[in-house]
């Protein structure tokens, strides 16, 4: 744990050094965080307001604003479920529960197996097939019953 600590703060600082003095920084550090580590750990919030002449206050409040950064790591497989409007037209708060009920977790949280983590996005671009979501990376259409069970079976997988 300690050894993935210390890993974890030389890329942050590896990542921070990168972009401190590029124009607008602070995005392409979370991003870049994110992509490297998978989330973005809160010891890390530190160690960019400081690069960054930012308070802590600020750098969390980014992080937090965006629904795409992560706090604690993915679990194997990421399920994405639209919450946007056409979607929810379309029975979208349905699936969604449906999906809940049959992962045995909320939205933000990862199953206690770490095979999945559930997340809500607002508008994957497929509202023509709405209810929509997306299973690592896979966007996944007209989401029925049926669907519903076989995306919640790959996911546990
Ligand atoms: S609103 Fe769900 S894909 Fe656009």
């Amino acid at each position: 744990m300690q050894h993935a600590r210390t890993e974890n703060a030389s890329t942050v600082q590896s990542i921070v050094e990168r972009w401190r003095e590029e124009e607008g920084p602070l995005l392409p550090i979370l991003n870049g965080i994110q992509q490297a580590l998978g989330y973005v750990p809160r010891e890390s919030v530190p160690v960019i307001a400081e690069a960054l002449n930012l308070s802590r206050a600020e750098v969390y409040g980014v992080v937090s604003f965006y629904h795409d950064y992560r706090e604690k790591p993915a679990g194997r497989h990421v399920l994405k479920v639209c919450r946007a409007e056409a979607c929810q037209s379309m029975g979208g708060d349905a699936v969604a529960e449906r999906l809940e009920q049959l992962l045995g977790i909320r939205f933000h949280e990862t199953s206690a197996d770490g095979a999945v983590t559930l997340e809500p996005v607002y508008c994957l671009g497929l509202c023509a097939c709405a209810p929509s979501a997306m299973l690592d990376g896979e966007v996944i259409g007209r989401i029925d019953d049926e669907k519903a069970a076989d995306i919640a079976r790959r996911a546990r997988a």
